[in-house]
């Protein structure tokens, strides 16, 4: 379902707002000419190498939807000092044990943050700093995320539903994805004991390596 902003009620002269925001559902609305709404979306197939057990993956039908993203983005790639604004959304899915998730990403900007809330649903944000030592911050409706610079970001469901988020970020932040596609997370949340938990895989490498 489409969310209709109720724009045609705005008092004169007040001008409608470009966009509107649903704060309960993340759902993104309106929008006119010069800066309309840009949608993404990531199947399963799109994410090649994400995940740890690829049975599981081979076995999920590569056209799943895994995560989508409304984005608006007022202003050119790059701007500086402009802010872009966004909602994504994760279906809830296991991949063996593993929870779905993002492909996650360092800002090509390395200084630039961002802020990510839940909106709705359960989730975990992955934080990975650039010495690699690996957190996660537990999202649930209302809990506010500030992502450092220097800081690869990605969020997995650990919920039943989709889990939805809003994200707001610098124009001149970038993505950085091939890194992680390269190097990985340190961490990867596994489902243990019916429980989320970030498991160390560097660590679970070089214990191999030592074999
Ligand atoms: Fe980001």
């Amino acid at each position: 379902m489409t969310f209709e902003p109720t724009q045609n009620t705005t008092p004169s002269p007040l001008l409608p707002a470009a966009v509107c925001f649903d704060g309960c559902t993340g759902e993104l609305g309106g929008g006119n000419l010069n800066t309309p709404l840009q949608k993404l979306r990531r199947t399963i197939g799109d994410l090649i190498g994400v995940f740890a057990d690829q049975q599981a993956y081979n076995e999920i039908a590569p056209g799943t939807l895994a995560y989508e993203a409304n984005l608006y983005l007022p202003v050119k790639q790059g701007t500086q000092g402009g802010l872009f604004f966004g909602n994504t959304k994760v279906m809830p899915m296991m991949i063996g044990n593993e929870y779905n998730m993002t492909k996650g990403h360092f800002h090509k900007n390395r200084d630039a943050a961002e802020y990510y809330w839940c909106i709705a649903g359960e989730g975990a944000l992955i934080l990975m700093n650039e010495d690699r030592s690996c957190r996660a911050e537990y999202m649930t409706p209302g809990s506010l995320h500030y992502i450092p610079g220097r800081t690869a970001h990605r969020v997995a469901n650990i919920g039943k539903h989709v889990l939805t988020l809003g994200a707001c970020w610098p124009a001149d932040a970038g993505h950085d994805y091939e890194t992680i596609a390269k190097q990985g997370f340190s961490a990867r949340l596994l489902c243990v004991n019916g429980k989320p938990q970030l498991v160390d895989i560097d660590k679970r490498e070089n214990e191999h390596d030592r074999c």
